[in-house]
Formats: structure tokens, C-alpha cells, sequence
């Protein structure tokens, strides 16, 4: 693993962590591009060569440390075949940031990719935070979407993006990381407590858990 998986849910003694918020993420892509292979490296710092295909979704957390919160996932790894596509706005609605994944060796997978894109600027909330990430970067000798091509879709599309991989653990949980980051975490003064948007962030667990909006 490139880095050490994110403690859970613990922030340092005595650090200033008091903030803790809470966000749905959600993974879409075309089936076998490594979605559950990267949710499994984040949350459990494992690779399997025979990862099952997903059926339906599945759900697991997992939380990141910032330097002065605390972000915890709530994360719905989605299946990636067809026939599980309309349950798809079940697991994006509502959700604060979203994986989008495509396997760099397979050019289909980036065009599913895109289309997924859209169906997230058109129907998610509007301020979602979108990665991009391209997987299975370890397999770069078979190649077929080109590095500088993704950057600049995402670039046009306002999307994080990264090459991952989850057999290697590259970019694993810098790409989470870099959504935790990005995620508006708002301040008690207000700034990210505007109404009319419940979905604008995250909850935050200590201080409003039932108020449904706002930011921590
Ligand atoms: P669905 O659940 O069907 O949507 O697929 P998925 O996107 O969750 O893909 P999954 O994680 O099941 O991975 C599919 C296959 O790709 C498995 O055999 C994994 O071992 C393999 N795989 C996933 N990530 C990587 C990677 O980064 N590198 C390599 N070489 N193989 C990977
Ligand atoms: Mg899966």
C-alpha cells in the first residue's frame, strides 16, 4: 500500500478534529473497471485478483483525517452492469461526491464514464464533487485511453482526476482524500449553512445530527 489506511472514525487526542462530517459518496463506472476493488483497498487495505461482481450495491464507511475535521464516507459501491443502471439515481441522489471509474485499458469503459458524468451533472445535486479516476494504472503497457485526453476532459468538466490503481494501492486514498478535501465542510459561523439546499454538505455528526442541512 502506498500510504496507511485512514484510522477509523478516531481523531488524535487533543486535536482540534472536533468536527465531524459526514458524507454519501457514491461509485459508478462500467462493470469490472475495479469500482469495488478500490472501495476494498480504501476501507480494507486489500486487493483480489477475483473480485465477484457486484450485485446491486454495496455499503461500507470509512473516515479520513483532516487537519481540522473529521470526513466520514458513507459509501455505495454501485454495480456496473447494465441491467443494475436504473437503480442507479437510488445510490447518486442525495450524494455529496461521487468516484467516477474507468480501467485505462478499455476505451469503452471511458466513454461509459463520460456518460455518467452527465447523468450526474444533469440529475445529482448540483454540487457534487466529482473524481474521475482511471484504474488499473499498473496495467500501463495495455493502454488505451491516454493520460493527457482524461486529464483534459476533466479539466472541461470541473472533475478531480487521478490514474489509480487498486491492485498497487496508487492514488487509493489520495483520491478520497482529495474529495474530503474539497468537500464544504462550511463553518459554525454559517458560511455553508445557506437553506434551501439540504444536500450542500455534509452532517455533522456532533454538533446537528437531525437537522438534515447544512455543512458541519
Ligand atoms: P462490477 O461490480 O461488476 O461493477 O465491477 P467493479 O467495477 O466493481 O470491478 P471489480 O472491483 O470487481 O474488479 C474487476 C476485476 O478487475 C477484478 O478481477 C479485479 O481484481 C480487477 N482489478 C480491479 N482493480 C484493478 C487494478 O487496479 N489493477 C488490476 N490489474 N486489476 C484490477
Ligand atoms: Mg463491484
Amino acid at each position: 500500500m502506498a500510504s496507511r489506511n485512514p484510522g477509523q472514525r478516531s481523531a488524535p487526542a487533543g486535536a482540534q478534529a472536533g468536527r465531524v462530517c459526514q458524507f454519501k459518496l457514491v461509485l459508478l463506472g462500467e462493470s469490472a473497471v475495479g469500482k469495488s476493488s478500490l472501495v476494498l483497498r480504501f476501507v480494507k487495505g486489500q486487493f483480489h485478483e477475483y473480485q465477484e461482481s457486484t450485485i446491486g450495491a454495496a455499503f461500507l464507511t470509512q473516515t479520513v483525517q483532516l487537519d481540522d475535521a473529521t470526513v466520514k464516507f458513507e459509501i455505495w459501491d454501485t454495480a456496473g452492469q447494465e441491467r443494475y443502471h436504473s437503480l442507479a439515481p437510488m445510490y447518486y441522489r442525495g450524494a455529496q461526491a461521487a468516484i467516477v471509474v474507468y480501467d485505462i485499458t478499455n476505451l469503452d469503459s471511458f466513454g461509459r464514464a463520460k456518460t455518467w458524468v452527465k447523468e450526474l451533472q444533469r440529475q445529482a445535486s448540483p454540487n457534487i464533487v466529482i473524481a474521475l479516476a482511471g484504474n488499473k494504472s499498473d496495467l500501463a503497457n495495455k493502454r488505451m485511453v491516454d493520460l493527457d485526453e482524461a486529464q483534459a476532459y476533466a479539466d472541461d468538466n470541473n472533475l478531480l482526476f487521478m490514474e489509480t490503481s487498486a491492485k498497487t494501492a496508487m492514488n487509493v486514498n489520495e483520491v478520497f482524500m482529495a474529495i474530503a478535501k474539497k468537500l464544504p465542510k462550511g463553518d459554525p459561523a454559517g458560511s455553508g449553512r445557506q437553506g434551501g439546499n439540504p444536500r450542500g454538505g455534509g452532517v455533522d455528526l456532533k454538533e446537528k445530527p437531525n437537522e438534515g442541512g447544512g455543512c458541519c
